[in-house]
């Protein structure tokens, strides 16, 4: 099957051979081609140029030709980190934080991540599914490709299970790809409050193995912060994670400077995720795995620090450092219910004073790079998935961040397919 995409205004992210992925000051030149076409054959993008260079296309039949009037082109976008998978969204701690309370003291209230736990212990898998499934129509909409999801509010083996499965089936319904983590250790059950080793020795010793055995899930997380686990149990899960062949993301560093980055380094997983406390120490440890095999990619959730108002992670000192940063939405009905890469996009801009080039890279071929995955998406090279997102706009790298809070994905394309237009979800 060969299509040809042509009338492309303008390409950006394009890449001379699959696997970019951009550090330091590479971060901020996006690669683009005037007056462009793609040929896409059987779902994967088998080259691509402008008009000066049509002969290669001579006497190839294509089955397909598509006018792009015009559109500017990108990659689709890369969502690292998500939750997804929720019973119900959390209005009331919402509205409580506005009137004061905050996010810790409502988690150790019982309320927070326990309170979603309850909530999808009563959920069956079909409800999680339908709900699940209608979030990340959204975010496909808004011009995600590439998602991964995370466990985390079953906390139960059951209830862990059961949203692996949910994950599982949106893997096999979605056209887009889907990674899944385990995240058990998210927090600490009410009947484990005084005994928190004895979860840590559950998730090790019953849901993991649990997990592996139904080949559930490609990661394993872990919330590394104050009053959540600790640098040693994280490493404890962290090891048994890797004999299990489990790949770590971990949650560091979001409420204080808790040793997250440390252990997600010395484990070499591959991204440490919000970051908004860090020390000289956390940046110096970045830096000298930067572009490294085993490098840990720092990835930034502006949409948490938003809705919480907590600070902004210093992405901008870490790109000095030469460091590859990603960004991801983080979605969770908690601290940033937000399913736009667009948005985020925007907050990294005027928030975290990265350019709209940086940004884009963040959310495109340096998330791939956090999943292992910069070899088949996040950037526009021959062999790669044919994923794309056209706009109907002008210089779409610093327009889309400039005009936020509008969705100017006209069409999303996964392997070559069209898969949303002007926000209604079409495979
Ligand atoms: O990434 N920080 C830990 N976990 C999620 C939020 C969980 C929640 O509040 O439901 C996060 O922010
Ligand atoms: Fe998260």
């Amino acid at each position: 099957m060969h299509k040809l995409f042509k009338g492309i205004s303008k390409l950006y992210g394009i890449a001379e051979s699959p696997g970019k992925v951009l550090r330091g000051a590479a971060m901020r030149e996006v690669l683009t081609m005037d007056h462009a076409w793609i040929w896409v054959e059987n779902g994967k993008i088998k080259s691509l140029g402008d008009q000066s260079d049509l002969r290669q296309l001579d006497g190839v039949h294509f089955d397909e030709v598509i006018d792009m009037q015009q559109q500017e082109v990108m990659p689709g976008f890369v969502d690292s980190h998500t939750h997804i998978v929720f019973a119900s969204p959390r209005n009331e701690e919402f509205v409580m934080r506005i009137e004061g309370a905050g996010y810790e003291e409502i988690a150790a209230a019982g309320g927070g991540i326990l309170n979603s736990a309850r909530k999808l212990q009563l959920c069956s898998e079909d409800e999680l599914y339908f709900d699940a499934a209608e979030r990340l129509k959204w975010m496909i909409c808004h011009g995600t490709t590439t998602v991964e999801i995370k466990s985390g509010y079953g906390l139960t083996l059951e209830s862990e299970l059961k949203m692996l499965r949910v994950i599982k089936r949106l893997k096999q319904d979605f056209p887009i790809k889907v990674r899944a983590t385990f995240l058990g250790a998210h927090a600490f059950p009410t009947e484990f409050k005084g005994n928190p080793d004895a979860y840590v020795s559950a998730v090790i010793d019953q849901m993991m193995p649990a997990v592996c055995a139904e080949n559930l899930a490609n990661h394993v997380d872990v919330f590394c912060d104050k009053g959540f686990f600790s640098p040693e149990q994280t490493t404890a899960i962290l090891e048994a994670a890797a004999k299990l062949g489990l790949r770590a993301k971990i949650h560091a560093n979001e409420l204080g400077i808790t040793g997250g980055v440390q252990v997600a380094v010395d484990q070499e997983a591959w991204s440490a995720d919000h970051l908004e406390y860090l020390g000289d120490n956390e940046f110096q440890l970045f830096a000298q795995v930067a572009g490294t095999e085993t490098e840990t990619i720092p990835v930034g959730l502006p949409g948490c620090s938003y809705f919480l108002g907590i600070p902004y992670a210093n992405l901008r000192r870490l790109i000095t450092e030469g460091c590859a940063v990603a960004l991801a939405t983080d979605f969770n009905p908690g601290s940033s219910p937000v399913c736009s890469l667009q948005m985020i996009w925007s907050l990294a801009c005027t928030q975290m004073k990265l350019l709209p080039q940086e940004a884009f890279h963040a959310i495109t071929c340096n998330a791939a790079r956090t999943l292992r995955l910069e070899n088949e998406v996040g950037s526009l090279a021959p062999g790669m998935d044919a994923n794309f997102l056209a706009f109907g706009l002008k210089d779409s790298i610093s327009t889309i961040p400039y005009f936020f809070g509008k969705n100017h994905a006209q069409q999303v394309y996964v392997n070559g397919n069209k898969v949303a237009e002007n926000g209604n979800y079409l495979a």
